[in-house]
């Protein structure tokens, strides 16, 4: 019961990791913010209970996330968790044939819409003098191979973010960090895993991890919830992968037993 009495926003909310993330939360004792786009997938995903509260939200327009914290703050008076979830996957293309128009799409979503969260709940948390932030990057922001240019871009970026936003609110008794995630069955993936299961190849999945085996959302939502809640009181500004082990080795290929 870490989260006792705490409010925690989870933006991305609808999906399969925010879907867990809140379920964890709530289980803990938060009363939890569920934020994504559509209003039936959100209410299909928020925990049971009424001291929970759905908003319907566009992280990529800076208008919406203001009006979101700001319904927040008059339902609840305080924000003390932000798991900054929500993100895109960008169709992966060589950088001398990637369409333009992704870039605007991709960053505004994964890391200009953390941008915007971290602006203005980092505000109401610096207020408060209390607050953790937990931003989803990726290993794709660590390493090649796991997205395409522009979406691996996007995830570095929110680990760079992680860490000047972590000096920036330090001082305020604020933390920031990040998980990366490595390969979770979730919407954002279901293609990948149906492809796979197709052609028979399901146990290829997540092989090249240390663990070889792909990650489950509730995984991902342990590791977040450890950095929102205050078994992590003297980490901030760190980027954690929750990715089997995959980004602790170079995996070079016929290496593997
Ligand atoms: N699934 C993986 O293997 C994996 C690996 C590494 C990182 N991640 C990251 O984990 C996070 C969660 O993704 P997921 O795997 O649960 O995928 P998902 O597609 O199931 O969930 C993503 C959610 O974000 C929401 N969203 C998208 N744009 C939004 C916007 N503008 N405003 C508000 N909500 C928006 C979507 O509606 C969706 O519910 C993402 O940031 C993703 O990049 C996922």
């Amino acid at each position: 019961m870490r989260f006792d009495g705490r409010i925690a926003l989870v933006t991305g909310a609808s999906g399969g990791i925010g879907r867990a993330t809140m379920a964890r939360l709530a289980r803990e004792g938060a009363r939890v913010i569920g934020v994504d786009l559509d209003a039936q997938a959100l209410a299909a995903a928020m925990p049971e209970g009424a001291r929970h509260m759905a908003q319907v939200c566009d992280v990529a327009d800076e208008a919406q996330v203001q009006d979101c914290l700001a319904a927040v703050i008059e339902r609840y008076g305080r924000l003390d968790a932000l798991s900054n979830n929500a993100g895109v996957l960008c169709h992966t293309a060589p950088i001398t044939e990637i369409d333009s128009d992704d870039w605007a799409r991709v960053l505004g979503v994964n890391l200009i819409g953390i941008g915007h969260f971290l602006k203005h709940a980092g505000r109401i948390m610096a207020e408060q003098r209390a607050g953790a932030i937990v931003n989803t990057a990726s290993v794709a922001g660590i390493r090649s191979g796991a997205g395409g240019n522009i979406y691996s871009a996007s995830k570095a970026g929110v680990i760079s973010l992680t860490q000047t936003a972590a000096c920036d609110l330090g001082g305020y008794g604020v933390r920031v960090n990040a998980v990366c995630p490595g390969l979770v069955e979730t919407g954002m993936t279901q293609e990948v895993f149906d492809h796979a299961r197709a052609i028979g190849k399901e146990d290829r999945l997540g092989y090249r991890c240390e663990l070889r085996r792909y990650g489950r959302p509730e995984e991902i939502a342990a590791a977040i919830a450890f950095l929102a809640s205050d078994d992590a009181s003297y980490i901030t500004g760190q980027a954690l992968p929750v990715d089997g082990g995959n980004t602790a080795s170079l995996n070079l290929p016929g290496m593997k037993i």
